[in-house]
């Protein structure tokens, strides 16, 4: 017969009680956890009032993903920030907790390419109708704006590979003269660079992927709000759609951040720099905002800090087989979408199939650049190579 071991068994279940006073440990512990317990049943009962910032249950959010969000928030001057799994879920959750059936949704035609197919084809489906505009042409949007119709204006500065840089100040106000909210990827620049929120943006979304992980290996994004009500509503289009996120990246996220300035400065000092010295002996644009010749070079100088690790090279008419050969004779480089890791990246990009109103040519390749933490040198040395090649064809 079995001997009773229900004492050992209740003991596997619930460990004694450990204090914690006294570990003061500098790294936010990984707090796990689906079920939250209650110290009584009335607390169980009225656990609803916990609502937005309280913890009911694992899926909205631990002290893990809790301080995470504090902590970008507090970067942001903002009221509040929700972590979701990707940069994408970030802009799509944005979208999707503005935007109802009939609005009219206006996006810069040079947003990441899978913003657009959100749009036009989930947001689509919904009833929701989008239409691109030109990023640097404010009249182009004042043209666009339906007032009463045009619920959301979604943009990205710089935008996705062709680097244009937005007039957010300006594009506030013609938001808000036409009741519109205005929506921002502040990706490239992260917090530290730029702070939509104070240039009069409502609700900024960042792929946590890129200079907060920074290193490659976790996927997580994060929206940022400066109202509480549209706070209030992007957490209960997520937690009726049950996205959450695993505290264990979040952790990662959290090393992340502890790095992030420096690392950003230091990449963005290497992107300025090469930047600079590719004008000299490339012979088509390089889309960087730090150049005294970029368009809208001085609304950039006014709003942002400086400069991280992105910018692109224009490659016109070059056939596909040389920008190849070009790539394959990387030896720092990795040829590699995403970017603000350690590692430096190039990514071929053809665009004239993701525009919608900019002029693009099918002929032209860009080359996205982002730079990582190797030896300058080495790093320059592949860039000269690169450019070599592309130029011998
Ligand atoms: C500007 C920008 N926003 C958002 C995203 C999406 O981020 P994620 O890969 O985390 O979904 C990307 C990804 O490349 C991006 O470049």
């Amino acid at each position: 017969m079995r001997k009773n071991t229900h004492l050992d068994e209740t003991l596997c279940v619930i460990p004694p009680e450990t204090p914690l006073e006294g570990f003061a440990s500098l790294a936010v512990p990984v707090y796990r956890g689906s079920t939250v317990v209650f110290p009584d049943a009335a607390s169980y009962r009225s656990r609803a009032a916990r609502a937005p910032d309280g913890y009911t249950y694992g899926l909205s959010g631990t002290p893990t993903t809790r301080t995470l969000e504090r902590q970008l928030s507090a970067v942001h001057n903002a009221e509040r920030a929700i972590i979701v799994p990707s940069g994408q879920a970030a802009i799509s959750a944005a979208m999707l907790s503005v935007v109802k059936n009939g609005d009219h949704l206006l996006v810069t035609d040079n947003v990441y390419p899978p913003a657009k197919h959100f749009t036009r084809k989930i947001l689509g489906d919904l009833g929701v109708e989008t239409e691109f505009f030109d990023p640097t042409q404010l009249t182009d949007l004042e043209a666009r704006l339906r007032p009463g119709r045009t619920r959301l204006v979604w943009i990205e500065s710089p935008g996705s590979t062709t680097m244009e840089i937005c007039d957010i100040p300006a594009i506030s106000r013609l938001c808000k003269a036409k009741g519109a909210l205005l929506g921002c990827d502040n990706t490239w620049a992260t917090g530290l660079l730029c702070k939509p929120l104070d240039l009069g943006v409502d609700i900024v979304a960042e792929a946590l992927t890129k200079y907060v992980g920074g290193h490659s290996d976790i996927l997580l994004g994060v929206v940022i709000f400066r109202n509480m009500d549209l706070y209030q509503r992007t957490r209960l289009t997520l937690s009726s759609l049950g996205v959450g996120v695993s505290p264990d990246e979040c952790s990662l996220a959290l090393r992340g951040m502890q790095t992030m300035s420096l690392r950003l400065r230091h990449v963005g000092e290497l992107s300025e720099e090469f930047a600079h010295r590719l004008t000299q002996s490339w012979s088509y644009p390089v889309l960087h905002p730090c150049l005294p010749r970029f368009p809208n070079h001085s609304i950039w100088q006014r709003d942002f800090k400086g400069s991280s690790g992105v910018f692109s090279l224009q490659v016109d008419g070059v056939s596909s087989e040389t920008v190849d050969r070009a790539l394959d004779g990387l030896k720092t480089f990795a040829i590699g979408a995403s970017w603000g890791g350690t590692r430096s990246l190039v990514a071929p990009m053809v665009i004239a199939n993701d525009r919608d109103v900019m002029p693009s040519s099918a002929s032209t390749t860009y080359l996205r650049i982002s730079i990582g933490l190797e030896n300058i040198d080495h790093l320059w040395a592949d860039l000269e190579g690169l450019l070599n090649t592309l130029q011998r064809q």
